[in-house]
């Protein structure tokens, strides 16, 4: 693969009061890799993929895309850029069927300004939202499932038809804050299967607990510890870091 970076950092330090939650951050994230990072709970992870898609601005340091110094541009206009984000929880809405969740998702995502939910339901058979979203719903293999209310899914076709919602409107970066979260196995495999069809399509990033989950799949693996990236590399050589088996593992090296 061809070393692009698409988002980068230098030096972002997020401080919440006297605590600081992201310590001096260089990181990279290369074009059409999909890159993982672990870390234990309260290392600074979720406030690391909110400085990168904008919902937070660091006290120090700077965010880059493609080259360009992003680091004060709003969360919004970094939607436009195609910089997408996913959340802890499942964001789906429970009362609409997973057609008209993928095409609120792509309509929101397209419009990217205030809408009308008149102007959205009159916008449902457009031909051009209809095809993409159908096309969505096949990759991912949810076509089946296209007139379901969504209250009514199990939590893994949610996690589904949440990564389809992202993937929709065609982002060039996906930022996913651990999607396997509240998932069994069986459903982890499912979603795996969704990233394996955009894996070196997308410029992915994730953050997971689950490491034997991301060696499947990943690029590269990257450990935070206490606010700062201690480490990151091809998964082997991370997971054998000296400086991760202490503070990672609890490890004596
Ligand atoms: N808005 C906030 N105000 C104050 N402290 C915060 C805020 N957000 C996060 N923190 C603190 O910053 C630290 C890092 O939190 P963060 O949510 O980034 O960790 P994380 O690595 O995502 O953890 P987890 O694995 O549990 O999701 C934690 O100690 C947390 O309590
Ligand atoms: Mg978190």
């Amino acid at each position: 693969m061809d070393k692009k970076p698409v988002l980068m950092t230098q030096g972002v330090t997020k401080r919440f009061g006297d605590f600081v939650a992201v310590d001096r951050v260089d990181f990279d994230l290369q074009e059409k890799e999909t890159l993982g990072i672990i870390g234990p709970n309260g290392a600074g992870k979720t406030t690391f993929i909110n400085i990168l898609s904008g919902f937070y601005n660091p006290e120090e340091g700077h965010v880059f895309h493609d080259g360009k110094d992003i680091t004060h541009l709003s969360a919004a206009n970094r939607v436009k850029m195609g910089i997408l984000r996913t959340f802890q929880l499942v964001h789906v809405f429970d009362n609409l069927t997973v057609y008209e969740n993928l095409s609120l998702s792509y309509f929101r995502k397209k419009e990217n300004k205030p809408f009308t939910l008149k102007m959205f339901f009159s916008s449902l058979r457009q031909p051009g939202i209809a095809s993409r979203v159908q096309e969505t719903m096949e990759m991912l293999e949810l076509d089946h499932l296209k007139d379901e209310i969504v209250g009514n899914l199990p939590l893994g076709s949610k996690k589904r038809l949440e990564l389809a919602m992202t993937f929709v409107s065609d982002p060039a970066v996906v930022i996913f804050d651990e999607p396997f979260s509240g998932l069994g196995d069986q459903e982890i495999e499912e979603v795996i299967d969704v990233f394996r069809k955009y894996i070196h399509d997308k410029t992915i990033l994730l953050i997971e607990h689950k490491v034997s989950k991301l060696e499947e799949f990943v690029d590269r693996l990257a450990v935070m510890h206490e606010g700062r990236i201690i480490c990151c590399g091809d998964c082997e050589s991370t997971l054998n870091d000296p400086e991760v088996r202490r503070c990672y593992w609890k490890l004596e090296t």
